[in-house]
């Protein structure tokens, strides 16, 4: 027996020792940890518990039969986080490159058709080099099945993608289908489709790994990461904390914690948060921090379109999904990119039992030629079609102007909120008293005598008519205008009350979601 387990454990010795020391140096001389360095710091000490070290590649191309690639590059398993369990692969780049094979795509689909049978989050640790080239068509399969799996398990359970190295070509449709991507901000971890050689090929444009597919470019520009972190280690910890506010699977609710916030709390501080000027900007985190738990606001998505806001906070321990407009940037109007910003954001809480709630202070959408060109319309529409879907609990507070199509869009009642207020400073009407006066006055201020006395005069009789929320809540379009100083107290005792909320959709395969 003992020549049995000495057999065992040196062949799991040599697993572990991934791509050899050589490489290993090289790994970190790079400033990455390795990808069972990353797992030991992402989960619960000890907890990691591995599924098929000893699955081997099974092509032998290209002198692929004279070298041995141990766990095939790729290292599945699952653990806790918070004593929570967890799915979780690695890509070891020690392990030729962390090249994609057959095998290797074997692995990670198994993991994920485990996840999804026991309902448990999967991450994914990405670091390689993409289809193993000696491979071929076995590579490809071995992406289409996870592709195939990934979507499956959308809305099913969390799918978190951290970006750790180079992440290129077909490979970065695992983590673009999924629900988070985190990237680091190391100058080898990168995304694209098509690299710098084949774009100066093609295009004749001169571009960097870096410029191209690295962290600014992704989470400024593109939008496809949503979360970035200075290393490797403080990846593996912003992902422990995203995955606090999230339940296991699509049929639990997400965790509650005592945050030790006093539900009761008021919430004074909004006063001075918010200008009586209403077109002077202010940043609506503020008043985000003031309402939630401990001033504890995870952002997500935080460098791309910041003129809105989303991300993760708690209310009295319960996770919510917060969106906001943020008159700060653009003066918080609804663009492209803040559009599908909000849309996928709110469609993830949904998809996941997190109560959605919006601070609303937005003038409309954003003109343009690009804008409309860029498809506003299309975008714009997906903002409407998350909120209407959505059957999570919806709370709604009015900060200031609220404008138009895009007052319907940001979580009104008439796309089914459950709970709206408005601030006695709130503006609801189709546009700025401003704009209204200029088109419904028209011929009165042209024949007036002093025109310009005229315009100021109509626009203070719009403003008082219209422009203030006493309008909609004699309509029974909010439920009520509060103190702001109540904020916190009436959004925890809405989000009590709509705990048991039951909302079906007529039945249907899916819907067709303005894309
Ligand atoms: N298939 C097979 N082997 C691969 C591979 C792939 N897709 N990507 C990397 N490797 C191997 C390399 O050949 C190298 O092996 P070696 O040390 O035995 O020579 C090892 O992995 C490490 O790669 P290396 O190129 O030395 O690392 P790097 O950090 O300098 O560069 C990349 C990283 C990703 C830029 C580079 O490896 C690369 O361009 N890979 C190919 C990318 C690609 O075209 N993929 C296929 C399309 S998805």
């Amino acid at each position: 027996r003992k020549e049995l387990l000495d057999e065992l454990y040196r062949r799991k010795e040599k697993i572990k020792q991934m791509g050899g020391e050589e490489r290993i140096k090289k790994q970190h001389d790079a400033g990455k940890l390795t990808a069972r360095e990353r797992i030991e710091l992402l989960l619960d000490p000890g907890s990691f518990v591995e599924i098929n070290p000893f699955v081997e590649k099974r092509n032998t191309d290209f002198g692929l039969d004279k070298v041995e690639l141990p766990a095939d590059g790729v290292v599945t398993g699952y653990g806790t986080i918070d004593g929570r369990p967890i799915a979780v692969f690695a890509q070891d780049f020690t392990v030729m490159g962390g090249s994609l094979g057959e095998m290797h795509g074997y692995k990670i689909a198994y993991l994920l058709d485990f996840a999804m049978k026991v309902g448990i989050p999967v991450i994914g640790l990405n670091d390689s080099g993409g289809a193993r080239i000696q491979e071929g068509v076995d590579a490809l399969k071995g992406y289409g099945d996870i592709f195939y799996r990934n979507t499956l398990a959308s809305g099913v359970i969390p799918q978190i993608s951290v970006i750790l190295g180079p992440c290129a070509g077909g490979a970065v449709y695992s983590p673009a289908i999924g629900d988070f991507i985190v990237m680091t901000k190391n100058k080898g971890c990168y995304m694209f489709i098509t690299g710098p050689n084949v774009i100066k090929t093609v295009t004749g444009e001169e571009v960097t790994p870096q410029e191209l597919g690295g962290w600014e470019a992704h989470a400024m520009k593109s939008g496809n990461a949503h979360l970035v972190a200075e290393d490797d280690e403080s990846a593996m910890r912003l992902v422990r904390k995203l995955i606090s506010f999230l339940p296991l699977n699509n049929l639990e609710d997400p965790p509650q914690v005592d945050t030790g916030d006093n539900p009761a709390r008021t919430t004074p501080e909004i006063y001075d948060i918010i200008p009586d000027d209403p077109n002077k900007p202010y940043d609506v985190r503020d008043v985000i921090r003031a309402v939630v738990d401990n001033g504890d606001f995870f952002e997500i998505h935080e460098y791309f379109a910041p003129n809105a806001v989303v991300g993760f906070a708690r209310m009295d321990g319960r996770t919510v999904g917060i969106v906001a407009n943020n008159p700060k940037f653009y003066a918080g109007t609804l663009d492209v990119n803040s559009s599908d910003k909000i849309a996928r954001f709110v469609r993830f809480c949904d998809a996941f039992n997190i109560p959605v709630l919006t601070f609303v202070d937005v003038p409309g959408y954003l003109p343009g030629v690009q804008q409309e060109y860029g498809g506003i319309i299309r975008h714009g529409a997906k903002v409407l079609y998350a909120y209407s879907e959505a059957t999570v609990p919806l709370v709604t507070i009015i900060l200031r102007k609220a404008y138009g199509g895009a007052y319907l869009a940001m979580g009104s009642k008439h796309l089914g909120a459950d709970v709206v207020y408005a601030y006695p400073t709130a503006e609801i009407a189709v546009m700025g008293p401003e704009g209204a006066a200029e088109i419904v006055f028209r011929k009165e201020i042209a024949k007036a005598d002093d025109p310009e006395k005229v315009r100021q005069e109509k626009i203070q009789e719009y403003r008082e008519r219209f422009a203030n929320p006493y309008r909609a809540a004699a309509r029974g379009y909010i439920d009520d205008v509060i103190d702001p100083k109540f904020t916190r107290v009436k959004v925890i005792s809405a989000l009590r009350v709509l705990e048991t909320k039951r909302e079906k959709l007529p039945p249907k395969k899916h819907g067709n979601i303005p894309l």
